[in-house]
């Protein structure tokens, strides 16, 4: 399978430079890749210029959030690769989101193609400083136009990328303890990687900015009382010097840098466990000072320490390492397999020619 370049593709790519500041998910790579579904069958991918799409206002993604996404990396740091990291795994997970969203399945061929070609032709646009990358949104939206609450019978698959700096520009978070709303619930849609969740964290995010909190820490719904995520990341914390971390639902998002984290461990003889975590154990362990480090994880925020956790009335709990010293073993163990500075366990990176596109 080939995949088909629009000539203004290329135009685009040789006119496009970086601008000075890049950001996170703001600078844009001058392409896309679109594959569009319709009469049972994926069609051809083509690459064409990065713009806005024309699609009418009746299409189901609008009004119903048929819609399915994923996050990725490729890492070119200082002329070395591009190297994409574990992409099958994010292959596998996109599907799982499709089947629980009632989109249908995209072939391993189509993925693996438009994410590897469009970090080839993103290449020289792929920022070389550590912790800087070519972040990879792969995503599926519903197009058929027409209001009815059905599964769409039209689909595109799309593919852009964001040459980026870090998610965080701060070192830390001081996190808000969500008591009220819930991200997720048994049964629901929360280990599935879809719009809906991310939108339904976006009300606590506003408060959590008013009470001085960077995110928020989601608990489960029947309870309030385990943790489960952060709105877009998942949750580890170092208790009596054993890394900590809820084992997976149906409710928490299987993140592909929460598994690497748990195999890294393993590999540096890090005590690890997955199970049920109470957040008033957890405070009690913090107040104790059993609890001394804790952080946020994901394919964005690679692994953001938190400084402390806060509730809605003020009282804040803090940490004992605002930085310690598991979180940056990890950190720096993590970064060195992905940017290529270390070997890694087998299968997790793969090594992209652009000449061969
Ligand atoms: C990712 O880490 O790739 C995500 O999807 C999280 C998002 C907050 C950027």
């Amino acid at each position: 399978m080939s995949i088909k370049i629009h000539p203004d593709a290329i135009t685009a790519l040789r006119t496009f430079s970086l601008p000075e500041k890049i950001g996170f998910g703001s600078t844009i790579s001058p392409v896309m890749m679109d594959c569009e579904y319709k009469d049972g069958n994926w069609g051809e991918l083509e690459m064409v210029p990065y713009g806005p799409l024309t699609l009418s206002p009746t299409c189901k993604v609008f009004h119903y959030a048929q819609e399915i996404f994923e996050g990725l990396k490729a890492y070119r740091i200082n002329n070395k690769g591009p190297f994409l990291f574990r992409h099958i795994e994010n292959f596998k997970r996109f599907n799982q989101s499709a089947t629980r969203m009632a989109i249908p399945e995209l072939p391993e061929e189509i993925f693996m193609k438009a994410v590897e070609g469009i970090t080839a032709y993103s290449a020289d646009f792929i920022p070389g400083e550590s912790g800087s990358s070519l972040y990879i949104r792969p995503f599926i939206i519903a197009t058929e136009e027409n209001l009815g609450i059905k599964p769409s019978a039209k689909y595109r698959f799309m593919v852009i990328a964001s040459p980026s700096a870090s998610y965080f520009s701060s070192g830390s978070l001081k996190v808000l303890i969500e008591r009220h709303n819930a991200r997720a619930f048994t049964g629901g849609t929360g280990a599935a990687k879809t719009g809906g969740n991310y939108a339904a964290s976006l009300s606590s995010s506003v408060k959590a900015a008013k009470l001085g909190y960077m995110n928020t820490l989601w608990l489960d719904a029947e309870n309030s009382k385990y943790i489960e995520e952060m709105s877009g990341m998942n949750f580890f914390a170092v208790v009596n010097g054993a890394l900590v971390t809820p084992k997976l639902t149906d409710t928490i998002l299987a993140g592909i840098t929460r598994n690497s984290i748990i195999t890294l461990a393993k590999n540096l003889n890090i005590p690890l466990k997955e199970e049920t975590i109470n957040i008033d154990s957890l405070i009690e362990s913090i107040k104790l000072g059993e609890c001394s480090e804790a952080f946020a994880c994901g394919t964005a925020a690679i692994i953001t320490p938190i400084e402390l956790f806060g509730e809605d009335d003020g009282t804040t709990y803090k940490l004992k390492h605002p930085i310690g010293p598991i979180s940056k073993s990890l950190k720096e163990n993590l970064l060195a397999i992905q940017e290529g500075r270390m070997e890694g366990p087998e299968g997790w990176i793969k090594t992209i020619n652009p000449a061969t596109y």
